[in-house]
């Protein structure tokens, strides 16, 4: 029985409804505990240092002055309750524990071609779109790191109203060849923080997200960004996050850990090619009301490298 088998049984097991998050590596061991924290390791440390330095250059400028130029500015207005770095408060509930997400990831880039990322789960109302949201914030919090955040979920698409912004131009229209890049990639007021909203609503989503020009868009994108962030549809009742998968670099799968059932998750997991699991996110643990719990921090990114992590 793998490790990450054993993770998300926990997780099942799991029933208290205070919400937090925490990455489960495949190959960590699964210790989220009901009660108590688990103190953040120097290895999480390290690489939080570690994310925070200076992220080299895109390699093509000309390219970057065009975005920059040709975006339309919007206003958002973010629904502050969902969207936790819009907030004036720098340590609201559950920064943390994206920064310890953020430092994973980190992690897995040093081992790994990493850069564009589908979030993805198994069922409705995870909370896909809410770890997507808030993963793009805390990496665009980064001085010099430039985020995409694309909603390409055309089934329940929310991103534009977590971000208060307007849903079109966006991602349906550009795949159906109305428009171009930059007249669907918006720059609201939180610097480095660029997004496609999901654009007006469409029939025949599958067959329009895999018809070839969503890989072109990402490949045509990502040497402009840091990271590219990908929100997607529940991936057991259809099969669009399982196509859109195969354009990324990687999928982290969230997990509710009070609500979703075992064996639904490990249907969801086989959707995706085992090479581009990265891991889990549980999304909804349990923390004790306890100031130490703010610091919550479980798994560690494995030393023997993402293969063996899958196992
Ligand atoms: N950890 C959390 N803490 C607080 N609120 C959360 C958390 N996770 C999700 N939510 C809230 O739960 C609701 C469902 O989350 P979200 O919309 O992100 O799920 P989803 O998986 O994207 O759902 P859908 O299938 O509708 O796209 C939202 O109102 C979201 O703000
Ligand atoms: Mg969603």
């Amino acid at each position: 029985m793998s490790r990450i088998h054993d993770a998300l049984k926990r997780a099942q097991q799991d029933r208290s409804i205070y919400e937090g998050i925490g990455l489960q590596d495949v190959e960590a061991p699964a210790a989220i505990p009901a009660t108590g924290p688990i103190p953040v390791t120097p290895a999480a440390d390290t690489a939080r240092s570690h994310a925070m330095l200076p992220v080299s250059p895109p390699s093509d400028s000309i390219a970057v002055d065009t975005l920059l130029a040709r975006c339309p500015s919007t206003t958002w207005a973010p629904d502050t309750e969902t969207m936790l770095f819009f907030g004036a408060e720098e340590q609201a509930h559950g920064t943390e524990q994206f920064r310890t997400l953020r430092s994973q990831l980190y992690q897995l880039r040093e081992r790994q071609s990493l850069r564009k990322i589908l979030i993805a789960s198994s069922v409705p109302r995870e909370g896909r779109s809410f770890v997507a949201a808030n993963l793009a914030q805390v990496m665009a919090r980064q001085p010099g790191c430039r985020v995409l955040l694309i909603d390409a979920d055309l089934r329940s698409p929310r991103l534009h109203l977590a971000l208060g912004t307007s849903p079109s131009s966006g991602l349906s229209e550009y795949l159906l060849g109305e428009t171009e890049e930059f007249g669907i990639i918006q720059r609201g007021q939180m610097e480095n923080l660029f997004f496609v909203a999901s654009g007006r609503p469409v029939t025949g989503q599958t067959e329009i997200v895999s018809n070839g020009r969503l890989k072109f868009l990402l490949d045509r994108l990502e040497p402009l960004f840091d990271w590219i962030i990908v929100d997607s549809p529940a991936a057991i009742p259809v099969s669009d996050a399982g196509l859109i998968a195969n354009f990324c670099d990687g999928v982290l799968m969230v997990v509710r850990s009070n609500s979703t059932p075992f064996d639904i998750v490990r249907k969801a997991r086989q959707k995706f090619n085992d090479e581009l699991v990265l891991g889990v996110v549980l999304n909804g643990i349990p923390v004790e009301i306890d100031p130490q719990t703010q610091h919550y921090f479980s798994g560690s990114v494995p030393a023997s490298g993402p293969k063996a992590a899958r196992e």
